[in-house]
């Protein structure tokens, strides 16, 4: 691979979603094979102690990379925490030989940059049963189960854990956190544009379930939050898919898969027309996760809600930006 196919590569591969944002990730791109690690300087010490969601972060960046390579023609075997003493590098992708990409590859390749996390509330159509069917096979080969949460009493329990994470998420530090990374300014590289976030309180969105609130201990003062139009009709409730995702074990490498698994079934989504948003609030405290996995008897471990459906017509909400690849991408001789 020549330096400039790696460039598309890794471009490709950073716009995987991240929590906050955050792209926590740096990519070392050699002749046949490309590296990932994990870059510290961007942690969440607050709001992801473990660097669990980060970790998941970069799984799905991994998993962009693998879906941008096939469509460009190379198969690549993906080998997760080699033993090198760098607990760091998580992951490589080695460059195996030439394929001639399905029109599945170019599809899902077309869908990196058109896929974004949508907040807004979504139509109420159903998102159809063969696709979610496909979503559970495609998580399951990176070892990922995908539960449908339909059943009313696990949906009720769900919702007042994601309700209770959201209250406990009102502290000095959570706060300061998130708001270092929201951006109100439209080239930012990084970070949730406040544009992104619906304005107003999540409290009052036409929905069970609660998005992240954003924005909490800024309302009152916030400059950049429109007030809602009082004469407008109140708006149709929406009826998301919300799935469960998790894994069997609860280490680096299940984040590593269930990330891979997050990026490619948002890629089979977007490509069908779906859009989703994860929704982690109750999965971000230990209390929250385990008090899930009870209510729900899980087997495995919790490691993201997503909100599937489709979205409105006219898109809303700013795209948050990616940082330059030559900031995240380095080069090592052949
Ligand atoms: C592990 C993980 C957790 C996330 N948690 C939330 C969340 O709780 N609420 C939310 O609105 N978005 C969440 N997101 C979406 C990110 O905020 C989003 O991916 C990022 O801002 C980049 O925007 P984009 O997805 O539109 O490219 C999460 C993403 C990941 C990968």
């Amino acid at each position: 691979m020549e330096e400039q196919d790696w460039v598309r590569v890794v471009a490709d591969a950073t716009w995987a979603p991240s929590i906050l944002d955050t792209q926590p990730w740096r990519f070392v791109a050699g002749p046949d094979r490309l590296d990932l690690f994990f870059d510290r300087e961007r942690a969440l010490p607050v709001l992801d102690p473990t660097g669990r969601q980060q970790v998941i972060s970069c799984g799905s960046a991994l998993e962009f990379a693998v879906v941008a390579l096939s469509a460009a023609g190379s198969d690549g075997a993906v080998d997760l925490l080699t033993d090198d003493g760098d607990p760091d590098h998580l992951a490589t992708i080695e460059v195996t030989g030439t394929r001639d990409p399905s029109d599945e590859d170019r599809g899902l390749a077309a869908a990196i940059d058109r896929r974004h996390t949508v907040r807004a509330p979504f139509e109420s159509r159903a998102v159809p049963a063969d696709l979610v069917d496909r979503l559970q096979e495609e998580a399951g080969l990176l070892d990922t189960w995908v539960k449908p949460i339909t059943r009313s009493e696990e949906e009720v329990a769900t919702v007042v854990l994601v309700s209770r994470a959201e209250e406990m998420e009102q502290g000095a530090a959570y706060l300061a956190e998130i708001q270092r990374w929201m951006r109100t300014d439209p080239g930012a590289v990084d970070g949730v544009p406040v544009e992104a976030v619906p304005s107003g309180n999540p409290h009052a969105r036409p929905s069970n379930w609660l998005i992240r609130d954003f924005v909490a201990g800024e309302r009152e003062q916030s400059p950049f939050l429109p007030a809602g139009d009082p004469d407008a009709p109140p708006p149709e409730v929406e009826g998301p898919l919300v799935v469960l995702m998790g894994t069997g074990g609860d280490d680096r490498y299940d984040w590593l898969q269930a990330g891979r698994g997050l990026g490619r079934i948002l890629l089979h989504a977007t490509a069908a027309g779906v859009a989703a948003s994860p929704l982690t609030q109750a999965l971000d405290w230990p209390a929250t996760r385990t008090r899930l996995q009870s209510r729900l008897s899980l087997v495995g471990h919790p490691q993201l809600l997503v909100r599937l459906g489709y979205p409105p017509q006219t898109p809303t909400g700013a795209v948050s930006g990616r940082r330059p690849v030559e900031d995240v991408l380095t080069f090592v001789p052949g």
